[in-house]
C-alpha cells in the first residue's frame, strides 16, 4: 500500500467516526448489561480525575480565527434538535461562567481540569506576538488559573486545540498557510516559550498540541475542517511533519522557559501532546481486512509517537523506515514527550476493498456503513470500552506514563453515559491494578459545547446546557453523578454496574449527521 493510499484510508476511516448519515437501521443495540468482578487496587490517591474542554469550543469571541472563517463559509451544519443557530458565538460561555463552572468540576470530586490558553485571543494580530498580549484575555486566562488553584484543581493546559488566528492561516489568503507552512513550527515554538515563562507558575502539565493526526486528516484529507481540503495528501505530510516539528520545538521551548513548580512535588512540568487513538477492528478475518487495519491503527495511533518518543521518521507515513530520507533516532525529535496524552473514543471497523486506488474513492473503513454488534452513541459511534484497554496495552513499550485527556459520549439524554463512564473507567481501574502507568483521567467534556462542524447536535457535556436562554443555564446530567460517586469511592465496583441499566436502543434516523471534524 502506499503512502497516499494508506493516508487517504485514514482519512476516511476517521471521517467514518463522525456519526452516521441516518440512513442506517437501528441495529440491535442491545448490549448485555455485563456485571465483571471486583478489582482489588483501587485508583490511587494521587489521580487526577477532571474534564476536559478548548477554547473554541466553550468560549466566545474567538472570530479572527480560521474556524470562524469556516463557519462564515457554511461549513457547520445545523444539526441542533433546538432549532438555535450552530456557531461556537453561541456556545456555553466559559468566560463569564468558568467560576461557577469550576465548582462545578469540585463538587464532582476533580482535582484536575484540561483547558486551553488560546493563541489567537491571546494575540489577535500578529504584530502584538509574542510580546505584546492583549491584557484583558491576559487577566483573564491568569483568574482561570487562580480559579483552579483556589479550589485545588491542578490544570492541564494545550497550547493548540484546532483554531488558529487568521494572521497565521487564513482560508482566503494562501501566503497564511497555518501549519502548512514550514515556519509554523518556530512560530508556535515562540509562544510555547511565551506560554512557559508567563503561566510556568502556574502550570506543570502541559499539552502541545491536540490530536495531531486528526487535525491533518480533517483539514488536508476529509476535508471536515479548514482549510477543507480533499486528499491532498502532499500538503498532509507537510502539515503532518510541521506538527511533529512544532511539538518537538514547543517541547524544548517550555522546558527552558517553564524553570517553576507550579505543583510544589519539586519536579519539573511535564509536556506531552493529547494523541487520538482507536482501535481498528477487521471486519472479517480475511487477512486483506487485516493488513488494512494494522496499517490504520499503526498509522494513528503510533507514528506520531514513534517519531517524537524514538525520534523514528517515516517521512511518508508508508509504515516502513526504509524509504530515502526515513530516519531513524533523530537526536533532534527524539526524548520529547513526557507522558503521554490519550484520546480515546473508540473504534473504527475496516473493510479492505479492492486495489489501493479504490481507498480514496470508496472509503474502505465507514463504520457506519458496517453492521457492528455494539451500542451506538447519539452521533452513531461504537461503545467499545475494552478498546481502551487495548490502546492502552499498545502504549506500553513507550515506558511513558499515560493521562487519559479524552474519553466521553455525545448522549443528550443521559441514558447511555453513566454505563459508558462505568465501563471505561473499569477498564483504566483494571490497567491500573495490571501494572500500567495511568495517572488521570479527563472525561470529555464538563459541559455541552460547540462540536466543530457538527455544530450542537452531539452532546457531550457532564453539564447540559440551555444554549437557548441568554445565560446559558447548566444542569447536572446523570453521568455527573455516577462520575461523582466513582471519585469517592476511588472505585468501580460490580454493585455500581449492578445498579445501571443495559444501553437504550437508538433510533438513528435521529442521529447527529454525519459531519463531524474526525
Ligand atoms: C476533540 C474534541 C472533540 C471531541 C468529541 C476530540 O477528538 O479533541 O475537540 O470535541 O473529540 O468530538
Amino acid at each position: 500500500m502506499k503512502s497516499s493510499a494508506l493516508l487517504a484510508a485514514l482519512a476516511l476511516a476517521l471521517a467514518a467516526c463522525g456519526g452516521g448519515d441516518g440512513s442506517k437501521p437501528a441495529a440491535d443495540a442491545s448490549v448485555d448489561a455485563y456485571v465483571p468482578p471486583a478489582l482489588t487496587t483501587k485508583f490511587p490517591d494521587t489521580f487526577l480525575w477532571g474534564t476536559a474542554t478548548a477554547s473554541y469550543q466553550v468560549e466566545k469571541g474567538l472570530t479572527n480565527t480560521d474556524w470562524h472563517q469556516w463557519e462564515v463559509k457554511g461549513k457547520v451544519l445545523d444539526g441542533d434538535k433546538d432549532g438555535m443557530n450552530d456557531r461556537a458565538e453561541d456556545g456555553p460561555d466559559f468566560q463569564a461562567h468558568y467560576a461557577d463552572d469550576l465548582d462545578r468540576a469540585k463538587s464532582l470530586g476533580n482535582n484536575a481540569y484540561r483547558m486551553e490558553i488560546s493563541l489567537a485571543r491571546l494575540f489577535p494580530t500578529r504584530a502584538q506576538f509574542p510580546n505584546n498580549p492583549d491584557p484583558t484575555v491576559l487577566a483573564y486566562y491568569h483568574a482561570v488559573l487562580k480559579a483552579c488553584k483556589d479550589r485545588q484543581i491542578q490544570p492541564l493546559v494545550t497550547l493548540f486545540h484546532w483554531a488558529l488566528p487568521t494572521w497565521l492561516h487564513d482560508l482566503d489568503d494562501p501566503t497564511k498557510a497555518g501549519w502548512e507552512a514550514a515556519d509554523m513550527a518556530n512560530t508556535f515554538a515562540a509562544y510555547a516559550r511565551w506560554a512557559g515563562r508567563e503561566f510556568g507558575a502556574e502550570v506543570d502539565l502541559w499539552i502541545t498540541i491536540n490530536e495531531p493526526l486528526v487535525y491533518v486528516t480533517t483539514g488536508w484529507l476529509s476535508a471536515n475542517a479548514p482549510p477543507g481540503k480533499f486528499l491532498q495528501v502532499d500538503a498532509a505530510l507537510d502539515v503532518g511533519w510541521n506538527l511533529i516539528e512544532g511539538h518537538a520545538r514547543a517541547y524544548d521551548a517550555l522546558h527552558q522557559a517553564d524553570i517553576m513548580d507550579a505543583d510544589g512535588d519539586g519536579k519539573p512540568a511535564l509536556v506531552s501532546i493529547a494523541s487520538h487513538n482507536r482501535v481498528f477492528v477487521p471486519e472479517t478475518s480475511d487477512p486483506q481486512d487485516k493488513r488494512a487495519a494494522e496499517l490504520l491503527q499503526r498509522l494513528s495511533n503510533r507514528m506520531f509517537l514513534d517519531a517524537v518518543v524514538k525520534g523514528d521518521e517515516d517521512k511518508n507515513f508508508n509504515g516502513s523506515l526504509d524509504d530515502p530520507g526515513d530516519k531513524k533516532a533523530d537526536p533532534m525529535l527524539k526524548n520529547r514527550l513526557d507522558y503521554i496524552g490519550l484520546n480515546y473514543y473508540g473504534n473504527s471497523t475496516v473493510r479492505y476493498i479492492g486495489n489501493e486506488n479504490s481507498f480514496p474513492i470508496i472509503g474502505l473503513p465507514k463504520t457506519e456503513n458496517l453492521d457492528t454488534p455494539y451500542a451506538k452513541t447519539e452521533n452513531n459511534w461504537d461503545v467499545y470500552p475494552h478498546g481502551l484497554r487495548d490502546v492502552l496495552d499498545e502504549l506500553k513499550p513507550y515506558a511513558l506514563p499515560i493521562i487519559i485527556t479524552e474519553n466521553g459520549i455525545a448522549d443528550r439524554d443521559d441514558d447511555m453515559r453513566p454505563r459508558y463512564i462505568v465501563e471505561h473507567l473499569y477498564e483504566v481501574q483494571r490497567a491500573i491494578a495490571d501494572g500500567i502507568d495511568v495517572r488521570g483521567y479527563m472525561y470529555w467534556s464538563l459541559m455541552d459545547n460547540f462540536e466543530w462542524s457538527a455544530g450542537y447536535c452531539p452532546r457531550f457535556g457532564l453539564y447540559h446546557v440551555d444554549f437557548t436562554k441568554p445565560d446559558r443555564p447548566r444542569t447536572e446530567g446523570a453521568g455527573a453523578r455516577t462520575y461523582r460517586q466513582i471519585i469517592a469511592a476511588k472505585d468501580v465496583s460490580p454493585e455500581l454496574f449492578r445498579t445501571l441499566p443495559a444501553y437504550p436502543i437508538q433510533d438513528y434516523s435521529v442521529s447527529c449527521p454525519h459531519l463531524s471534524p474526525f
